[in-house]
């Protein structure tokens, strides 16, 4: 097992890297996208597939990936290059991590954008703007914000100088600081607002639409679409696992964290579009808003209910949290490897990445408003231009293909006895299970998906 200690500085303990990993899986994904992706593409059998993913594809690759991270102690693209030569590959294997620092940066652009609209609709609820507002008013409501470039501007920059505070201070007193701090706040709000809706929602019905499956209602771009999404909300594919495994204290089992990260990931994935249905479905709105799903609807139902006002706070306070915790995971590569490479001060380098981020958010702003077209994604009408090309980007091709990559990488570039020795907590059958599934199936069903989305099968 590796000894070595990154020059970053290193969880302190295995609960630390618990619930930092478990703040960077659980964000926006969660809460704001898997309910409106699970709405467009029809509900039960989009989650089934999801799920499957989840388990088959997505915490294989999570244990390849901090496992990878642990081994080098790195960068993602400085680990990625000598662990390759160490085991007398091409150094060109670093190119997967340049294409994940890339593409954390893409998506920290329109996370933040999103965020953004928490952080207003916080303040909303805050303000009282929804006591008693009806559907077209929240309509209007929402309409308003995103067609306002300068307000999103505002929001989306007060959102990115909190990533860069938190990354700027490292990795003991920012990213553990921040998970330490917000994870326990959030599972308490998931709980609470769980409780809310199960009083005052339709939550059989919701339940229904998540897991009554038809699978007419699938179509293989949604399968593609759900395979990106398990990718997005554990946050693989992209280096983010790999830079969080390098700071794992070795001697901490990697199956068993990763296991109980993608656990904790999917409960409140599914608690939270339980909760977010069941308020849904007892107001008669509708399930396939797209990203506006949480935005308009919800605040309708809260402007009703008892306390609601509160409830809606804590709500979007929510979701703030969760974005925090990820968004910060989003340019750790990238700081990681300024700071290892151009030996650049991590407050600068923090800096400067965000900054870049910051201005490529401009597109996402504008593609609301000004930049808006249509276009269609597998029978779903996609509505807002570039976002919606930015995210199909990312998170179904990108995240995916950095994620096999990765597979392929520990399970035929790496030695045997290295990953054996990464993954010493994991016994005899356990790991020929893991080592079987991370070569030959994760890269055949993604294969096959791939496939199967472009039409060739
Ligand atoms: N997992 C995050 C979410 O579900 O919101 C999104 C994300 C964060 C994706 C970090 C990728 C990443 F590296």
């Amino acid at each position: 097992m590796s000894k070595r200690i990154s020059i970053h500085g290193q969880w302190s303990s295995r609960l630390m890297f618990i619930l930092a990993a478990t703040g960077a899986a659980i964000g926006l994904g969660n809460i704001w996208k898997f309910p409106y992706l699970a709405g467009e593409n029809g509900g039960g059998a989009f989650v089934l597939v999801y799920l499957l993913c989840l388990a088959l594809i997505g915490i294989p690759i999570m244990m390849a990936e901090v496992l990878i991270g642990r081994r080098g102690r790195q960068s993602p693209v400085n680990t990625l290059h000598s662990l390759s030569v160490e085991a007398g590959a091409s150094g060109s294997w670093r190119l997967v991590g340049w294409a994940g620092m890339l593409a954390g940066l893409v998506i920290l652009s329109y996370y933040s954008v999103i965020a953004g609209w928490t952080l207003a609709y916080l303040m909303r609820m805050l303000s009282g703007t929804f006591v008693r507002v009806t559907a077209e008013g929240s309509g209007s409501i929402f309409a308003q914000l995103v067609t306002d470039p300068e307000r999103l501007l505002a929001w989306h920059t007060i959102f990115m100088v909190m990533t860069i505070k938190v990354v700027s201070r490292g990795v003991t007193n920012g990213l553990e600081k921040a998970a330490k701090i917000l994870m326990p706040m959030l599972f308490f709000l998931v709980l609470v607002l769980v409780a809310y809706a199960t009083r005052n929602g339709d939550f059989a019905q919701a339940f229904n639409y998540l897991f009554y499956t038809d699978f007419s209602k699938l179509t293989p771009t949604g399968v593609l679409t759900a395979m990106g999404h398990a990718f997005f909300t554990l946050s693989l594919g992209m280096g983010a696992m790999l830079v969080y495994g390098s700071y794992l204290p070795s001697g901490v089992s990697i199956a068993q964290t990763s296991i109980l990260v993608g656990l904790l990931d999917t409960l409140v994935a599914l608690l939270g579009g339980l909760a977010t249905f069941s308020i849904v479905f007892a107001n008669g709105l509708a399930a396939g808003e797209g990203p506006g799903l949480i935005f308009q609807t919800l605040p309708i139902a809260f402007g009703q209910m008892p306390g609601g006002m509160f409830f809606g706070a804590l709500f979007f306070l929510l979701l703030v949290f969760a974005a925090w915790t990820s968004a910060i995971v989003l340019i750790e590569p990238l700081v990681a490897w300024l700071i290892e490479n151009r030996e650049m001060e991590r407050i600068r380098a923090a800096i400067w990445t965000g900054m870049v981020a910051w201005l490529l958010g401009i597109v996402t702003i504008l593609s609301f408003s000004h930049w808006s077209f249509s276009f269609h994604f597998g029978g779903v009408l996609k509505r807002h231009g570039l976002f919606d090309v930015l995210d199909i980007v990312t998170s179904s091709i990108i995240l995916p293909l950095g994620g096999l990559c990765m597979a392929l990488f520990a399970g035929w570039v790496m030695a045997r006895d290295s990953v054996v020795d990464e993954l010493g907590g994991l016994a005899g059958v356990g790991f020929k299970l893991w080592y079987f599934i991370i070569r030959f199936i994760t890269p055949a069903a993604m294969l096959l998906i791939f496939l199967r989305a472009i039409g060739v099968l």
